[in-house]
């Protein structure tokens, strides 16, 4: 089986276990954009199974069991197992995980800049019907800058 080195970030105090794959070029990402003014904060990178189901079971007594399935991967089959995957979020939105977070520059900044650092949307609107979950404009996945290359000229590609 594949071994994974996972590092710590730390950003503003806060913990973050990311793939250290990806470490270098998130960096680089975050400082980017902070230049221009954005920020860009973490709110969830790598997860155990552990941490899924946990996430699962509260999103379960706050939304409901079936909006639930829609958002949250079971345990084994998320893309945060790989600590490749980040829940992104800014200050104007707070630390929900809401659609408006797709209404704010961090995002269209991420849009137009991701894909340079190796990052691509996992969970876009246009294509909810293929990957089975609902557009997720804050769930970034590192595939490194030559595929996020290719996905950004393809935008009915999707990685499911
Ligand atoms: N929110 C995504 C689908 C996950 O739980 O991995
Ligand atoms: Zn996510």
């Amino acid at each position: 089986t594949a071994t994974m080195d996972l590092v710590t970030l730390i950003i503003d105090e806060k913990e973050h276990k990311i793939n250290k794959i990806v470490q270098s070029d998130l960096v680089a990402m975050l400082q980017a954009a902070y230049e221009r003014g954005i920020r860009l904060d973490i709110n969830s990178a790598y997860r155990d199974y552990e941490t899924q189901q946990k996430l699962i079971n509260r999103m379960d007594s706050t939304v409901g069991v079936e909006r639930t399935e829609e958002l949250v991967a079971k345990p084994g089959h998320s893309e945060h197992h790989l600590g490749t995957a980040i829940d992104f979020t800014t200050p104007e939105v707070g630390t929900e995980q809401t659609p408006t977070f797709g209404d704010t520059n961090a995002y269209k900044w991420l849009i137009e800049n991701a894909w340079e650092y190796g990052f691509a949307l996992s969970y876009p609107a246009n294509n909810s019907n293929i990957t089975g979950y609902t557009f997720e404009p804050w769930h970034w996945r590192y595939i490194g800058k030559e595929h996020a290359s290719i996905l950004k000229a393809h935008p009915e590609l999707t990685l499911t």
